[in-house]
């Protein structure tokens, strides 16, 4: 092939751009059909990776467990998928709505954005622990009658923060609960009935505390 005189490229001793782009679509052919070639060959499947899991212990809902777990997985996994405690719900998964809120030592946690292998020696409440021997909390009892439960999928995330609410504070403020509540949305937007149904439960243990006396 001639040289162009007018291509800077094209000098002696010098690879030309020609020869260059054709040097390079060659390769790139090659590195192509590399795969190709090795589906053709025998291959020797390689060991699935082992998945790092550790062996906990906590309380849940007052019963000991030891479980072994994925290290990934999240406190709702845990809950929800090996021990079967679907009353957890799972919105965002990205701790922004409140759906998967549990009590961790009174305290309470977005369950999807807290690892389970951290639960380690805690003490875990959820909703199904609410009940005692068939009866509802009390809690429960006054979300019932506020109707504060809509369609429902909020439901145990408020109830759990409000448990821990009038854990330490019995006898709310609607803008106590407001404030305790705050990291529980409500897409069904029924804010006003769960605030209600959290200051009537305080009022209503805080009488059977008294015997009804003010
Ligand atoms: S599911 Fe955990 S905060 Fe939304
Ligand atoms: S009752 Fe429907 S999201 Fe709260």
């Amino acid at each position: 092939m001639s040289k162009d005189p007018q291509d800077p490229t094209e000098r002696d001793g010098e690879v030309s751009r020609r020869e260059f782009l054709g040097a390079t679509g060659a390769a790139l052919v090659v590195t192509a059909a590399a795969p190709v070639a090795a589906v053709g060959q025998a291959q020797t499947p390689a060991a699935a990776p082992q998945r790092p899991r550790t062996t906990i212990r906590l309380t849940v809902n007052g019963a000991s467990q030891r479980v072994e777990v994925d290290d990934h997985w999240t406190l709702a996994d845990l809950l929800r998928d090996r021990l079967k405690l679907t009353g957890t719900k799972l919105g965002c998964e990205r701790g922004e709505c409140g759906a998967c809120t549990v009590l961790l030592d009174n305290t309470p946690v977005y369950s999807c954005s807290y690892l389970a292998v951290w639960a380690e020696g805690r003490t875990v409440l959820t909703v199904e622990g609410l009940a005692r021997g068939g009866k509802l909390d009390p809690l429960q009892e006054a979300f019932i009658a506020h109707d504060a439960p809509q369609c429902g999928f909020c439901t145990s995330g408020q109830l759990m923060s409000a448990k821990a609410l009038l854990s330490r504070n019995p006898t709310p403020t609607p803008a106590d609960v407001r404030a305790a509540l705050a990291g529980n949305i409500c897409r069904c937007s029924n804010y006003n009935r769960i605030v209600e149904a959290v200051v009537a439960a305080g009022a209503a243990s805080k009488s059977s505390r008294t015997g009804g006396a003010q």
